[in-house]
């Protein structure tokens, strides 16, 4: 089974190279928010899809409450390329994430549930769902919000114009990146 980051497909790898840097990147990542974020921090993911990152992010030991937010619906072009349906995408994630109790799934949209979470509650959050400019603008904007001040926003897809667009407008282009493609800044 083909999968976003554990079993990321060959074909995407750069050329010449099996190297998977959808797994390194994004561990690269943890390792670095490892030295920034005190133990029993509280993390915020927005897209989880199969839970391949929210299984990194909980494994590293730095955070004691994990959320989760994904509705499982809706138009995913990695289920049609792959023949994935969100019962798998689903099983999966709940197989990744089941020997973290500390990981709470929210099966909704981001939109309808951050306000829920007061400001500043989160110092750790990972925006990895819909690629539309104006979807990535709402989820940073919302994350600016729940995040602490000090707390870290980061996201995945820095490569796609639309991501890259959201993220400057808010926070300029010094960013930190990593070999998946994602962004990092500290707020
Ligand atoms: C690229 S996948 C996430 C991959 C995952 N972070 C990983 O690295 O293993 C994108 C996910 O975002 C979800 N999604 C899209 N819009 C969303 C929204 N507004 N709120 C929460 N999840 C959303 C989709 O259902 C999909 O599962």
């Amino acid at each position: 089974m083909i999968t976003q980051r554990f079993n990321a497909n060959l074909e995407w790898r750069k050329s010449g190279s099996n190297k998977n840097y959808q797994f390194l990147g994004f561990l690269h990542l943890i390792d670095y928010i490892s030295n920034l974020l005190p133990d029993n921090s509280k993390a915020l993911e927005i897209g989880s899809y199969m839970g391949e990152s929210a299984k990194i992010t909980a494994a590293s030991g730095i955070f004691n409450e994990i959320v989760c937010i994904d509705p499982f619906e809706g138009k995913e072009s990695f289920n049609n390329i792959f023949n994935h349906t969100w019962e798998d995408v689903e099983a999966e994630f709940n197989n990744n994430i089941k020997y973290f109790d500390f990981i709470n799934h929210i099966k909704d949209y981001s939109y309808n549930v951050i306000n829920n979470y007061d400001n500043g509650y989160f110092d750790f959050a990972y925006i990895d769902a819909s690629h539309e400019y104006e979807d990535v603008l709402r989820d940073i904007k919302d994350c600016i919000r729940v995040v602490k001040k000090g707390g870290i926003i980061a996201g995945h897809d820095y490569s796609w114009d639309t991501v890259k667009q959201a993220v400057t407008e808010n926070f300029g282009n010094n960013i930190k990146q990593f070999k998946d493609t994602s962004w990092l800044i500290i707020k």
